[in-house]
């Protein structure tokens, strides 16, 4: 009787505490990379201002690592309303049907981050996100990660040593065709298969920031790096947007601005969290760097540049011929 009586008690407190530490919203905010790169600290770091500044009303639960869900089944479950948050690599749109997406991905079309931010951080990147809007998704920022290297278990120093190797890319038909210029044969997979996929020998390479590289563990089956930052990999912030729109004005305007710092605080961290990761590489004997001379650069970049014509029908050349504009891009 006494034991019940404690128990009814116990459970009772429990009850009220739970009730009164329950936050009004929960956010969960699905990933696929590692806690310890620019996305996973960012994800963090908006968690803590939105709660902060919401003081509890809103709790952000971030699930890194595909631990809730790999790349295709989370924007499946965002637009089910499964998972209210993501922060996708740009190359993860097409699937979406939002293929202008894809701009990000042709070879050598940013040369640096300045570059890139007037694109992303200006109205070309506004209007990009806007037009998730019909899928019943509401885009709120980009967050850059960083620029690719090749890697493999043989030197890639001319595009002429990739012929045959398959290589684990993002679903991105832009990617798909880099690849093929390069004579290799593309393979779309998971980011969270890629590991066990090259160290099987299921693929022979992939090209990844090195924060991804290094948090993945892919330097430790991967002999051969080339710095070529032939491309960009970056994300897009997006939510559910019924669930936004449902929001009290004054919590979404608290998260607007958590969402505006957490940006600013992942675009400044990002570049040097790269250079970190790769001298990590480095220093950790497993993978060969390799940087490419001015004539090999030369070559990789002739092979490349022809995928922005070749796929300008697909992204809009629109699109294309706006961005050269905005960075002043020249093919050279
Ligand atoms: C990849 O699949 O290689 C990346 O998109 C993973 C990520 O989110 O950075």
């Amino acid at each position: 009787m006494k034991l019940k009586y404690a128990a009814l008690i116990a459970g009772v407190a429990l009850g009220l505490s739970g009730i009164a530490n329950a936050a009004d919203f929960v956010i969960k905010f699905s990933h696929v990379v590692a806690q310890d790169t620019p996305k996973g600290k960012a994800a963090e770091y908006f968690k803590k201002l939105a709660e902060e500044r919401t003081k509890g009303r809103v709790q952000v639960q971030v699930y890194p690592n595909s631990q809730l869900y790999k790349d295709k089944e989370e924007l499946e479950a965002l637009q089910l309303g499964a998972v209210q948050m993501l922060a996708p690599s740009l190359a993860k749109f097409g699937p979406l049907g939002a293929k202008e997406f894809e701009v990000f991905d042709l070879p050598y079309i940013f040369d640096n981050y300045d570059e890139l931010h007037k694109v992303t951080q200006g109205p070309i990147g506004q209007q990009l996100l806007s037009k998730l809007e019909s899928k019943g998704i509401k885009g709120l920022a980009f967050w850059d990660n960083g620029f690719k290297i090749f890697s493999a278990n043989k030197p890639l120093k001319s595009p002429a040593d990739f012929k045959g190797l398959k290589m684990r890319i993002q679903s991105s038909k832009v990617l798909e065709e880099e690849m093929r210029a390069l004579g290799a044969m593309p393979q779309v997979m998971a980011f969270s298969e890629t590991y066990q996929a090259l160290q099987t020998g299921v693929v022979d390479g992939t090209e990844n920031p090195p924060s991804n590289m290094l948090t993945q563990k892919m330097h430790e089956v991967q002999k051969y790096a080339t710095v070529t930052n032939h491309g960009y990999l970056g994300y897009a912030v997006i939510v559910n947007k019924k669930f936004w729109d449902g929001l009290p004005a004054d919590i979404r305007t608290t998260l607007d601005g958590a969402m505006k710092d957490a940006t600013v605080y992942a675009n400044k961290i990002a570049q040097q969290e790269n250079e970190n990761d790769l001298a990590k590489i480095k220093a950790s004997g497993k993978t060969q760097v390799y940087y490419p001379t001015a004539a090999e650069r030369a070559a990789f970049k002739k092979a490349l540049v022809p995928v922005h014509t070749k796929m300008d029908d697909r992204i809009g050349e629109g699109l294309v011929q706006l961005i050269y504009k905005q960075t002043g891009y020249t093919p050279n």
